[in-house]
């Protein structure tokens, strides 16, 4: 079955950040500090998803979706990362992934959308290994609750940003700026992945996916700088957290000047055998370089095409590019991709931008030739878009954060009707 859904993580749509035992994430630590999220916005109650689950499930039955990409708050279920389990904020889970099934919605959790329990940040974070041995029991905790009814799960989110925004740049929690410094974070969440890929299987689970967030890059001419630094760039967004899943080993990180802390036996772990890659598509990557701030590369605009109310190019040939080049890439070695999220920021109920955005993306994946088994849109709702605050909507349905009111967009309806043509198995 072709899955069709919609995608959304804990931090940004719950809520309700000290109910029922929830402990404190980095998310809750970064926001609350003055600067760090535009005009002071925090996700204390965001979309109230934690109470109002019901009516959002509804809301995805009405859309017509066979699928739904969610994250699990590890917070919720070990506040303090690691130790006591909090039964209730399993009960959570519990509840969403009845409403679903009920519903005929394939939940689809991921198990780390970057909201990191403040404790185990205390101790270094991503920056130290036993994170990933933390994050394996936790892995091993939401299985044995929720296995029977979930078959399909997602280790990490988008290790990638969370390395760069997060440990690289500062930008996202937890707020560190160590530059290339940071590549450490991408091992110890690629081995947390591999670990907790074992932990979910002997807990049941029948098929297993990372997701990683995916850029073409267009070097800015055929200059042998600009190729270099172009590769430099696929280096670090794409192939260091691809390659050594799909083929076991790094790529050459020499530019970057930083040594990975591989171990033996880490390589193996990370490339346990997958039964999925997820990717996220937002837009390509041009490339020139290098920078002159020290950087290996420069970041250039892509000219001549619309962008989002993000500012983020609109390319929906991309992700064709895109998924051509990882068959060509890795050929055999490339599992079935679902594409777990691909959306747009736009204002406005009337949202025709999204609509064109969304038709012209689905269009163009269909032109790919890969074996395709899935395709969410980010997101359901208007939500809390990290450093962004509420300023950034991608929902397909808006939400008014003064009442909750949620109101589906041209874009639901749109998508609605498309999905009543689509059979379920293209
Ligand atoms: C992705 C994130 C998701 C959302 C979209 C717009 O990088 O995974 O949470 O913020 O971007």
């Amino acid at each position: 079955m072709f899955l069709w859904g919609t995608a959304t993580a804990s931090y940004q749509i719950e809520g309700a950040v000290t109910e029922d035992g929830r402990g404190p994430s980095i998310w809750d630590t970064f926001s609350h500090t003055p600067g760090r999220v535009r005009d002071g916005h925090t996700g204390d109650v965001a979309c109230d998803h934690y109470h109002r689950y019901a009516e959002d499930v509804a809301l995805m039955a009405g859309l017509g979706v066979n699928a739904y990409r969610f994250s699990i708050a590890w917070p919720r279920v070990l506040p303090t990362g690691a130790g006591q389990v909090n039964q209730a904020g399993l009960d959570f889970y519990d509840r969403l992934v009845d409403a679903l099934c009920e519903n005929g919605i394939t939940p689809v959790p991921t198990l780390f959308h970057w909201d990191l329990p403040q404790a185990l940040e205390d101790e270094g974070g991503w920056l130290g290994r036993d994170t990933s041995r933390r994050f394996a029991d936790y892995a091993a905790v939401v299985a044995e609750r929720l296995a029977d009814r979930v078959r399909m799960w997602i280790t990490l989110n988008e290790p990638f940003v969370h390395m760069v925004e997060g440990y690289g740049l500062g930008i996202h929690a937890p707020g560190r700026a160590l530059m290339f410094d940071a590549l450490p974070v991408a091992h110890h969440q690629l081995l947390g992945h591999g670990l907790a890929t074992q932990a979910l299987r002997a807990a049941g689970a029948e098929q297993v996916l990372i997701t990683n967030n995916c850029t073409p890059v267009r070097p800015a001419s055929g200059s042998p700088e600009d190729l270099a630094a172009a590769e430099t760039y696929d280096i670090l967004h794409n192939r260091l957290f691809n390659d050594p899943v799909l083929t076991g080993a790094y790529p050459d990180l020499t530019a970057f000047g930083v040594e990975i802390p591989v171990r033996p036996g880490d390589l193996e772990t990370i490339a346990e055998p997958l039964d999925g890659l997820g990717i996220n598509y937002y837009n390509p990557t041009r490339i020139g370089g290098p920078g002159g701030d020290g950087l290996p590369f420069r970041f250039e605009e892509i000219p001549g095409v619309p962008t989002t109310a993000f500012g983020w190019p609109v390319v929906p040939d991309g992700l064709r590019e895109l998924l051509d080049g990882l068959k060509a890439r890795y050929g055999d070695a490339l599992p079935p991709v679902y594409i777990t999220e691909n959306g747009c920021s736009y204002e406005g109920l009337d949202d025709q931008e999204r609509i064109a955005y969304l038709d012209g993306h689905i269009r163009a994946m269909r032109r790919a030739d890969v074996d395709l088994r899935g395709y969410f849109v980010w997101s359901l709702l208007d939500n809390f878009e990290w450093a962004e605050g509420y300023h950034q909507r991608f929902g397909l349905v808006h939400v008014d954060f003064e009442t909750q009111e949620r109101t589906p967009k041209a874009s639901y309806h749109w998508l609605r009707k498309f999905l009543e043509g689509q059979s379920t198995d293209t």
